[in-house]
């Protein structure tokens, strides 16, 4: 093998980092607002903006604040918003049944942002936590999160997501086969170019503590969800299930959370070469959103260098809730 560099002084490292011109010519990552996809929350109501406590900056939004969002992330260049329904409790039952109602809160967000905004595209998430009275993305018989029950109920919930008009189905579930079922559904009734971004290698973290109070599933979760998301100690699992969801009919696979496993990420876009994506989970966004709030941490610099930091690892993109900050700060 080559030498990765002459002696010194033929090769001084400091000789292109001179100048801002030198350091933009040999810079081997870019970061984009077409990198991002956004993730928002919706809740009932008109011209409502509601603050989630735990996630400084970012709020509950009513649909109609959810298009405005939408024709923001546009304009700014970002090609995705992603939806999360905050669904009232009363909604929430043993059978789910909210989640593939054809007028539940995703599929009317869903409805009036490609109104509004066809350009953008519009991803939603199959999993039943937000509708189940147990708080968990399956349903549960006896103590048990039972898969073959949900999966048939992610495929319901797929194809009503579908109807509405998503472009990008994300299953975040963690059910073994339902990538498969819902794309086989999906071809069966004629949605043929609707996409699948499946939350292949999702962790049991700890970092989702924000998301379950924006969505109210905190209050509703009993126990753990250890017996579907993955051990955080698995680095194989992680390749496998990748290559399982890609054989089901994923088109795009991602990894989450995102800034604790950036060498699943890397790993995964090395073995695979399919379009992977990271989150930047909701406790990855307050800590760094919280420690800015203090002037612990230079917001803007965190900010990118953190979404950097994806790109660097092989991603092709990220969900995160820095998304329009992001976008304004590289818009310039
Ligand atoms: C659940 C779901 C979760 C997130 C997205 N979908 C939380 C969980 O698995 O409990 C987390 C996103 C975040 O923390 O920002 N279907």
């Amino acid at each position: 093998m080559q030498p990765l560099h002459a002696p010194f002084p033929a090769t001084r490292f400091r000789r292109p980092r001179k100048s801002a011109a030198l350091r933009a010519l040999v810079q081997e990552t870019q970061l984009a607002p077409s990198d991002f996809i956004w993730p928002v929350f919706v809740r009932d109501g008109e011209g409502v903006a509601e603050p989630i406590a735990s996630m400084p900056g970012v709020s509950r939004l009513s649909v109609d604040k959810v298009v405005e969002a939408a024709r923001e992330a546009h304009a700014l260049g970002i090609p995705a918003i992603c939806l999360f329904p905050y669904t009232d409790p009363s909604l929430k039952t043993k059978d789910c049944a909210e989640a593939w109602n054809p007028e539940n809160l995703s599929n009317r967000a869903t409805r009036a942002i490609k109104e509004a905004v066809p350009e953008i595209a519009v991803m939603t998430d199959v999993a039943l936590d937000p509708y189940n009275i147990d708080g968990h993305d399956g349903f549960v018989e006896d103590g048990v999160i039972v898969n073959d029950r949900t999966v048939e109920a992610l495929v319901k919930q797929a194809l009503s997501q579908a109807e509405a008009g998503a472009d990008i189905i994300g299953p975040s579930d963690m059910m073994d086969g339902r990538i498969g079922a819902i794309r086989a559904a999906l071809e069966a009734e004629g949605h043929r170019d609707v996409c699948l971004l499946s939350y292949a290698a999702k962790y049991a973290s700890a970092f989702y503590g924000p998301f379950r109070d924006a969505v109210g599933a905190s209050g509703a979760l009993k126990g753990d969800k250890k017996t579907y998301q993955m051990n955080p100690a698995n680095r194989d699992e992680a390749l496998r299930l990748v290559a399982r969801d890609l054989e089901e009919g994923a088109d795009m696979v991602m990894v989450k959370p995102g800034m604790a496993y950036l060498d699943i990420c890397a790993a995964v876009k090395q073995a695979f070469g399919a379009p992977t994506f990271a989150y930047q989970v909701s406790g990855e966004y307050a800590m760094l959103a919280g420690a800015a709030d203090h002037g612990w941490l230079d917001r803007d610099r965190v900010t990118l260098e953190s979404l950097m930091a994806f790109k660097r690892a092989g991603c092709d993109g990220i969900l995160t809730y820095f998304a329009p900050a992001a976008a304004k700060l590289l818009n310039g």
